[in-house]
């Protein structure tokens, strides 16, 4: 006791003096089962490509991205999500509903490759593919038209159902996606195919390195389909629609600067929930990092128990096979 009075009368210090007392008590444990890895396949490459503001993070050719698949699969990483990026970009995005586009043929490489090892999911999204870079089709006046890219979305889940996914991530903030894909599934007898939902995503500036990952060609910005990032009650509303919808799975994006968001969203639920480190999380920390102002491979496990104890059961990163290879 000080002579200062009664104080301290307890000390939970007492349970912070050991590396083994401190790993005794975590309340939160990161395992790779539960990282997914968002990987990047373009069509045409004959190497795999750097991505300048994601280092370490490669577009691969379809050999790269099934020796990359494999590694995650050893390293015991819980799942990949893929993003196709195709040669050709048009105006509805004819490459993301192609059976033979970039998309499926990647689907079914690292289905056969590592089908058995990890759980296979797609972006389900036309961004990738238009050569405006929305995430639907656009009206003649130029705005993102709802319901004609439900119709696309469609489409788009069972070409990448046929080919083999497991999972499909709907992702393009379109009002009715969830509905419209589960009946897609179901009208192909793909029942077993689930759904993970992007069903709270901000219009976020952290988004800019993924816009070259998959050359992106997009002007202007997502405001009228994703979420403000004022907004909460916004996001309950988009997570009752998303589970009335079918979806499996709800995720929040970004992760880190939406972190009270994700705590209420897996207070709120009992599906499993999903948080995206996107990529400008990553280059935030990979840049500071590479300027010595911060320790790298602390502040990687640091953001990800974060994420965690906020209430994700997954989290995708773009660093998952490298965390699960150092836990
Ligand atoms: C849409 C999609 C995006 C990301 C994942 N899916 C881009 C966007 O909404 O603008 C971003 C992921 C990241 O930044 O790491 N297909």
């Amino acid at each position: 006791m000080s002579r200062y009075g009664e104080f301290p009368g307890t000390r939970p210090r007492r349970l912070r003096t050991t590396p083994a007392m401190r790993r005794l008590v975590a309340e939160t444990r990161l395992s790779p089962a539960e990282l997914i890895l968002p990987m990047f396949v373009r069509e045409g490459l004959t190497e795999p490509a750097a991505i300048s503001s994601m280092p370490g993070v490669l577009q691969h050719t379809r050999d790269s991205l099934r020796k990359a698949v494999t590694e995650a699969a050893a390293a015991g990483v819980g799942g990949v999500m893929l993003f196709g990026v195709p040669e050709v970009k048009d105006a509805v995005g004819s490459q993301g509903t192609d059976p033979d586009g970039i998309m499926q043929l990647a689907i079914r490489d690292v289905v056969s490759e590592v089908g058995d090892a990890l759980v296979v999911m797609s972006d389900l999204c036309l961004d990738e593919f238009t050569d405006h870079g929305h995430c639907g089709v656009l009206d003649d006046q130029g705005r993102v038209d709802n319901d004609a890219t439900l119709e696309r979305y469609a489409e788009m889940a069972q070409v990448q159902a046929d080919a083999g996914v497991h999972v499909v991530g709907p992702s393009g903030m379109m009002d009715g996606q969830v509905g419209v894909v589960r009946d897609a599934l179901d009208e192909i007898g793909a029942q077993d195919v689930a759904i993970l939902a992007y069903t709270v995503k901000y219009a976020s500036a952290f988004y800019g390195p993924f816009r070259e990952a998959v050359n992106s060609s997009l002007t202007g910005d997502r405001k009228t389909y994703q979420q403000d990032p004022a907004n909460f009650h916004e996001s309950m509303r988009e997570l009752a629609l998303d589970l009335s919808e079918g979806a499996d799975i709800v995720m929040v994006k970004p992760a880190l600067p939406y972190l009270d968001v994700l705590c209420k969203v897996a207070d709120a639920v009992d599906v499993p929930v999903a948080a995206y480190q996107i990529s400008g999380e990553y280059a935030m920390v990979e840049a500071a990092a590479a300027n010595g102002w911060i320790d790298r491979d602390r502040a990687i496990l640091e953001t990800l128990t974060s994420i965690r104890r906020a209430g994700a059961n997954m989290i995708l990163t773009y660093w998952a096979t490298e965390v699960a290879g150092r836990l």
